[in-house]
Order: structure tokens, then sequence, then C-alpha cells
């Protein structure tokens, strides 16, 4: 993991403001009404590519240097936007080589947003020149404090097609390959006649029958993708690090899909910032799609998928600021329509980005727009302006922030990471049978840490991480790695090796890093290590009894695909498929290697036996006995210079009974506290032990 390059000096607040959509006469009112409530930041400009360039060529600089004087003049501080996800119409019109297209070729028209492609020379170029003409001008400025390259990178759409995407994709094959018949055999294009005799041949995997591509094909396509947008981010980073002021950051809020999260954080970021919308997981159009993952309206784990994804961003980067965070209600005027945050979630979400990381909170947005495609994506006020209950409850969360003042910058305890990795990623996406044990297991996984109050954390696997970043962490579940290279293969072995326990579940190790099966038995590279192999494997049919394994004298789930298997003779079985025709098989193997152990599960992970599993592996959610808490309640534990802290977050609209087993003082309250206490609907508890 890099270490960042920036973190802020204390809790900040921040709200996503607009001045190009106001009367200038409101900018004043705005600017102290903001800062009456807690505000001390403001990110702008992010769209507003025309009012520096209204025409190609013609800079003027009025508009943005009237506001951030008046930023300056206020004390207000600036996180200035780069415009480039909105191209202006006359960029467009003139060049429309630089649209993005589809996957059937067909280009985007002007409008929406992020239409643009990364590859394009002529939109690199404008890039480069708009972006070095506004930090040129506004590097220097007193009240910014921050960039942000470009807006959600690889949000809206994360394919691209365009006749410049073609011509740089065949770049990067030249670049990975050297030549053709190494390409034809990292594809494998002999199967059905897919052998290239010339580099013109190949385009990007698009407009086919079935969805019959080449996997290996569109593997590379997903590694072409991530290094396009890395690529056009770095182009801003390298420009903006020479106009910019010594101490001020670089960052883009982030985390989509089709992108290496960490190697764009490494390659060109100073911090890493977040949009958390944690109101998406109750969107009216989204039930079913949740409810696939275990989510349901009624649920009270929902909360936890905007916990998921702001564990993951801990992983890239431990103190992270959020670029957005929810504040109203969300929709497009075209659909996503969203609740409004019940009184106390625009505080609980805000907290919840805290207690995982965040040591900035910039609420998206400051008044809601009266306009355009996002009219009903409500802000902290609404079209009107008025004083309303969510701008009382976002300076009372930047007053609550001021409590918290010891916890800035202080460290996410976690005993359990989730092994990620971006291939990995890819190719669940790609394969069918990868995906479907890939992503529900995730939030499987994730859910229990919750439940059980395991604290979790993400770590992002690659070639050059480092051991000890491994061996932070006493558990990793590393849950389908189904590609595996030998350095990762070495850097897991070296850790259990030092005394960790690795556990890894079905369908491990049985790919090349194209995409290919190996040809030796599962777990491939990784067989000295898990001390076992895979004799079969495949999965159960839906109209079948779950297929069931005994640990213990215990009856487990197995679900949906099951490997056989088998010990090398080294290795000791745990549990084995006591249902089906190879009741008797060994389902779940523990080889002890050096001072650490791996333990090597034939199926995904059903709930249940990830209780035992968290058992087994000695993790537990009771923070040394100091508390018990249900599990509506988030509980997240940070040190810093030998201060403990834990942060309650209680996401039910019902009241929660916590049993405190110790005296700790509550930090917002000011008071200490001990045995059983209330914490209210969607209430916040912050002890320090
Ligand atoms: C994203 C974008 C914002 C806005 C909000 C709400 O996070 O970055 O510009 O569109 O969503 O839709």
């Amino acid at each position: 993991m890099k270490k960042q390059n920036y973190q802020w000096p204390e809790y900040t607040v921040g709200t996503c403001y607009y001045p190009e959509h106001w009367d200038e006469s409101l900018w004043e009112s705005d600017l102290d009404r903001m800062l009456a409530a807690g505000i001390r930041v403001v990110r702008i400009a992010e769209f507003a590519w025309n009012l520096t360039e209204p025409e190609e060529g013609v800079f003027r600089f009025d508009f943005f240097d009237s506001f951030l004087d008046l930023c300056a003049e206020k004390g207000m501080k600036v996180i200035f936007g780069t415009p480039t996800a909105t191209p202006p119409a006359w960029l467009t019109k003139k060049y429309p080589e630089v649209l993005n297209a589809d996957q059937n070729s067909i280009p985007y028209e002007h409008g929406a947003r992020r239409h643009y492609n990364y590859n394009s020379p002529l939109y690199r170029e404008k890039t480069r020149i708009i972006v070095t003409v506004l930090a040129e001008h506004y590097g220097k400025h007193p009240a910014i404090v921050g960039w942000q390259i470009d807006n959600e990178i690889n949000c809206e759409t994360c394919e691209f097609h365009s006749e410049a995407d073609q011509a740089a994709f065949r770049v990067f094959l030249r670049e990975t390959y050297g030549s053709l018949d190494a390409l034809n055999r990292a594809w494998g294009t002999r199967f059905w006649n897919q052998t290239y005799t010339d580099w013109e041949e190949i385009r990007l995997p698009g407009h086919v029958l079935n969805k019959g591509w080449n996997p290996h094909q569109r593997l590379d396509y997903l590694r072409f993708v991530s290094a396009s947008a890395r690529g056009f981010c770095k182009l801003q980073a390298d420009i903006l690090n020479q106009y910019k002021k010594p101490g001020d950051f670089i960052t883009t809020n982030a985390l989509f899909w089709h992108i290496d999260n960490p190697k764009m954080f490494d390659e060109s970021l100073d911090i890493f910032g977040y949009d958390s919308y944690p109101n998406f997981a109750f969107g009216l159009n989204r039930s079913e799609l949740l409810k696939e993952h275990g989510y349901g309206i009624e649920g009270d784990l929902n909360d936890r998928l905007s916990g998921k994804s702001l564990s993951e961003v801990r992983g890239i980067c431990p103190h992270f600021g959020i670029l957005e965070q929810q504040s109203g209600a969300g929709s497009w005027v075209s659909g996503m329509e969203g609740p409004q945050p019940r009184p106390g979630q625009i505080r609980l979400w805000a907290m919840q980005s805290v207690a995982h990381g965040a040591d900035f909170v910039s609420f998206f947005r400051w008044r809601t727009c009266s306009f355009g495609t996002e009219m009903y994506w409500h802000g902290i006020l609404d079209y009107d302006g008025r004083d309303n209950r969510r701008l009382r409850e976002v300076a009372a969360f930047a007053s609550d922030l001021g409590k918290l003042a010891p916890l800035c910058g202080s460290d996410y305890v976690a005993k359990l990471a989730i092994v990620k990795d971006y291939d990995n990623a890819c190719d669940a996406e790609i394969d069918a049978w990868h995906g479907r044990l890939s992503f529900p297991d995730e939030n499987t996984i994730y859910q229990q840490a919750q439940r059980s109050h395991v604290s979790c954390d993400y770590l992002h696997l690659a070639d050059d991480s480092a051991l000890e970043d491994l061996c932070r962490y006493p558990v990793l579940i590393y849950p389908h790695p189904a590609i595996m290279t030998e350095a990762r293969a070495a850097l897991l072995k070296a850790y259990v090796e030092q005394g960790g326990t690795l556990i890894l579940g079905c369908r491990t190790g049985y790919k090349q890093e194209n995409g290919q099966a190996v040809l030796s038995p599962p777990p491939g590279l990784l067989r000295d290590l898990t001390g076992s192999i895979v004799r079969e494997s495949g999965f159960q049919h839906p109209a079948e009894p779950t297929v069931t394994v005994n640990w213990d004298g215990e009856r487990f789930e197995a679900p949906v695909f099951q490997d056989q298997l088998d010990t090398e003779g080294v290795a000791t079985v745990l549990a084995r498929y006591d249902s089906s025709w190879f009741a008797g098989t060994p389902a779940l193997i523990e080889h002890r290697l050096g001072a650490g152990r791996c333990l090597h599960w034939g199926s995904v992970f059903s709930r249940t036996l990830l209780e035992k599993l968290f058992a087994y592996a000695e993790l537990t959610g009771r923070f040394d006995g100091l508390l018990d808490a249900p599990e509506a309640v988030e509980i997240a534990e940070r040190k810093k210079d030998g201060r403990r802290f834990l942060m309650l977050l209680n996401y039910l609209p019902e009241e929660q009974k916590i049993v405190l087993r110790k005296e700790m003082r509550d930090l917002l309250e000011d008071r200490f506290v001990s045995g059983t206490i209330s914490l209210p609907p969607f209430g916040v508890l912050v002890l320090e032990v």
C-alpha cells in the first residue's frame, strides 16, 4: 500500500457548490450560511468548462476569479474540479472523434455527461490545455486547498468502443505481447478460428452473437480500460503537480468499475476520494437487484452496502475524503428514485464515513438545482433555500465532529481482511462460473463480519504488494481467486509461513493470468500452500437439496458449487461432504505451514459456515469483552497515539440496547457511561475506552 501524500489535519466538513447555478447575488449569503453551519470547504467547478473556455482557445477567468476571491475574503477553502467530465458543445461538434461509443460502436450524442473517450489524441490535447490553463491561473490562489480530477472516472459508463479506443487497444496489445504469435497464444485464438494475422484485424470485444466474446480478449480489454482511465487521470495529475501550491492535494471521487483503483491512487493521487450515497440501497428501482445479493427492503444490512464500499476505499487509502455525502433524496428526472433520509440518517451516514476512515466529509450539494437532469437530486437545502431540518442536521454533524477531534487520523482496527485483486474482479465479471460465486460471496462475508462485529478490512492484492501489508491481519479470506500468479502465490505462502491464517474457497487457482485454465490439478500454483487438490467440481442443480458437510458433528451448507477435495498426504481433513453422490469426500482441508495455516474450503461461504470459521480462526467481535451490541449496530474500533475509541452506529429506526462492561467516556455527550445504555433510533455513540 502506498503511503498517502496528504492527510486532513483535522476533521473538516464541506459541501459541493455550483456558483454557476445561482445568481451571483446569492453567493455571499450562501457562503455565510455555510460557515455558520460549520462548513469550511466548497468543491466547485467540476462541470464548468465553458465558463473558462467559452470558445475554442478563448479563455476568461472573471467568473471563478470573483467566486474564489469572495471565498478567500470569507475564509472559505476550495477544492477545484477539472471540468473534463463534460466537454463543451463546441468541442464535441467540431471534433466528434472525442465522443465515446457503445458496444455496437454507435457514438454517444453530446449531452448527459462522461460522453467522451480517454484515448482520442484530440481530447487528450484539449484536456491538457484546459487543465494547464486552470492550474496556471488558479494554482496559487489562497482559497484553494486541493484539486479534484474530472468527476467519477468510469461512472455512467465503463465501456469504451470509440475508434480512438480501437486504435489504442492495438497499441496496448502490442506493448503487452510484442508479437501476434504471443497474442494468439494468450487469447487461444485457435478456438473458433480467431487467429490474427495482422494487428489491424484486432477490434475491441464488441457486437457479437450471444455474448460469445473471447474471454481472454475481454480480460485484456478490461485491463486496457483501466490503463486508459488511469492514464487520463495521470495526464491531469502531472499538470496539476506542476502548478499547485505545496501542501495542496490532488484527489478524485472514485471507486468505479473497470479501473484498478489502488493503482490509480498510487500513480496519480495524494488522497483518495469517495462519494457516499447510502440511500442507493433503499432506491425504489433497486430492490430486486439488492434482494439477489441478500439485502431487503426491511433489512438492517442495507446501510452496510455503503460501509462495504467505504471499507474498500480504506484498503486503498486509510484516511480518505468524502467528496459527496448524501444529504437529501436522490434521483435524476429520468430515474433512480430514492426516499429522503429520515431525521438522523444524514448525520448517521456521515458518521459511517468517519467511522470507516474519512477525515473530510463534503455534502452533496448545498442547494438542490432547480433545473436539469438532477432536479430531484436533493441537496442540503431545497430550491427555495429556506433553513430546514437537513441544514440543522448537517450543522449538528459539524458540531459533533468538533467533539471527536482526537479521533481524526486514527487507524481503523481490523483482524480480518477480505482479499481482492483487479484480475479476479474482471474475471468474475467476464466468466459466469466465477461471477456466480464471487459476487454473492463478497456480500455474505462482509455481512457476516458486520453481523458478528468482526471488524473487517479489504486488502487489494497485486504482484508487488508488500508482505507487511498482509501481515497486518491475523486472518485473510480470499474467497475465489481463480486467477493466480507466481508472485501472488509466493506472497500468500510467505504470509502463512509467518503465522497467518489464509482461508480460500472453491475454484481457487485454476486459471493463469491470461484467463486460460492451468493444466495441472487445481489449485495449481497454490497446491503447496493448500496441501490439497481438487478431484472434481461442479454446480449443484438448484432443484436438488443443498449439499451439506459435517464438521465436528455439526452440519453446514455447502451451496451452489462444490470442489471435491483431497489431501496430498500432508494436510488434515476438517470437514467432509455428507450428502449428494460425493458424500464422504473432503470439503475443508487445513494445511499447517511454518507458523500459520491455510484452510481450503470446497464451496461458497454460507452464513453459518462463516460463523464457525470465524470461531475456528479465533475471530470474535467482543472487543475484549468490553461491550455487547445487537447486530443492527455497527461498531468501528479506531486507535491513535495509544488511545482507543469505539464508534457505534444504529441503523434502525428503533432504539438499541448496548451493554458496556467497563466505564467509558462518551465523547459526544462528554460524560462517563457504563452498564446498559440505549442508543436512540439512527443514533451514534463514540466511546473512548
Ligand atoms: C455523483 C456525481 C454528482 C451528482 C451526484 C448525484 O456522485 O459526482 O455530480 O451527479 O452523483 O447524482
